[in-house]
């Protein structure tokens, strides 16, 4: 059993047993890349305050997010064709998530179905929508995360068009992979990965394959998908479908002042300041600056999430002292996924939250919930002064 120590131990690892069709998906960005890799380094010019001579005693990372209780205020992302990570990924993660005690959030590109997570997991789980054009799909699996329980719907507002990924095309991604002769000398060194997926019957789009007319296998689905997402989503459309859900509504993919003004406006239970982790609009500014003057702007009329760029609980610490409610990890807990399944998301979150309890007690805090800015030592550039 290696020893784990960092996020970066579980890359390491998840590169060496992952196909690499699934881990380039995972470790990539759109087009150069750049919004893919500021949304790291730009946490590394936020430094932090060292505090002495405070009790660091009776420390908490608990908290709420969305009024639900948390063992600490991260959640994890929805991200599409986990169960290829990992064989049954989705379970696995959901069921790591709910045994730490923070919300998992199903993507509507995962392998495992919402049925199947609901029905490996006791307690609710949030659902990730991406709109398609056929409304009866839309309804019909909204309905399916109700009777699921799901306990929030996070509305995915920033991939009406994907975002294009080089190391997709060339890898000639599928799910499950084609059997080219490169593929099958990369599966050659990735057995344990092969085994578990063959032992499993979950090997393609769960929520889609057999729910959406006209899709019953693989083939069909990759042409679906680029026709189905629907590029006319407007407010408008989020409005109906907040009142077609009727429960706690998350907007995702909010990154702009002006949008954000928007999404407390139609009465969204949290937003989530995300660039899609740089996978969409290659160009645009890293989460954590744009977080700032969304705060400022909102942070009195609705509850605020970030994600893109987190690797470790002195980000998450970093994020929550600029005035998020709470942060999501993608990249982090597939990491641990590739590495050593459900075991792996658990380190993932284990050594998250050592961090970010660490770091709040040399910060000279013993509770996150009353995090604020003093704790962090911002360039007074930060945000950049942009035209
Ligand atoms: C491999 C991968 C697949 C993703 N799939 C989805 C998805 O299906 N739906 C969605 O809303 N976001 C998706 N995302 C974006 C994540 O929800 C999240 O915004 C992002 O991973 C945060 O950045 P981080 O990976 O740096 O933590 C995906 C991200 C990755 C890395």
């Amino acid at each position: 059993m290696p020893v784990i120590t960092s996020i970066d131990d579980l890359k390491r690892l998840h590169k060496r047993r992952t196909p690499k069709m699934f881990y380039d998906y995972c470790e990539s960005g759109s087009w150069t890349e750049q919004t893919f890799r500021d949304n790291e380094s730009d946490f590394d010019k936020i430094r932090l305050r060292q505090r002495i001579a405070v009790d660091m005693t009776n420390r908490t990372t608990a908290s709420t997010l969305i009024g639900q209780d948390v063992t600490m205020p991260l959640a994890l992302a929805p991200v599409g064709l986990t169960g290829m990570q990992r064989a049954d990924g989705e379970i696995k993660a959901a069921r790591a998530a709910e045994k730490f005690g923070v919300p998992f959030t199903l993507s509507t590109m995962s392998i495992c179905s919402i049925e199947d997570v609901a029905e490996h997991t006791e307690k609710p789980f949030w659902f990730q929508l991406y709109v398609m054009r056929d409304e009866e799909y839309v309804d019909n699996i909204i309905e399916r995360a109700k009777r699921a329980g799901c306990s929030a719907l996070v509305l995915t507002l920033d991939l009406q068009i994907l975002g294009q990924r080089h190391k997709d095309l060339k890898n000639g991604l599928t799910a499950p992979p084609k059997m080219t002769p490169p593929v099958i000398a990369d599966l050659a060194t990735k057995w344990r990965w092969g085994i578990e997926m063959l032992q499993t019957k979950r090997r393609s789009f769960g929520n889609i394959v057999g729910h959406a007319k006209g899709v019953d296998n693989m083939n069909s689905l990759s042409s679906w998908t680029a026709e189905q997402f629907d590029p006319r989503l407007d407010w408008d459309t989020v409005r109906k479908l907040k009142e077609k859900w009727g429960g706690k509504l998350i907007l995702k993919g909010i990154l702009d002042v002006e949008d954000a003004k928007m999404a407390a406006e139609v009465g969204a239970d949290a937003i989530i300041v995300s660039n899609h982790g740089g996978r969409q609009l290659d160009g645009a500014l890293s989460s954590i600056r744009m977080l700032p003057s969304i705060v400022r702007a909102v942070g009195d009329k609705v509850e605020i999430h970030l994600d893109s760029g987190i690797r470790s609980g002195q980000d998450m610490l970093k994020a929550l002292a600029m005035g998020a409610k709470g942060v999501m990890i993608g990249r982090a807990y597939i990491h641990g996924l590739g590495a050593m399944g459900e075991e792996g998301v658990t380190k993932a979150l284990e050594v998250i939250h050592r961090e970010l309890d660490i770091t709040m007690a040399l910060c000279g805090r013993r509770d996150v919930n009353t995090f604020d800015r003093d704790m962090v030592l911002v360039p007074e550039d930060f945000e950049g002064r942009w035209a």
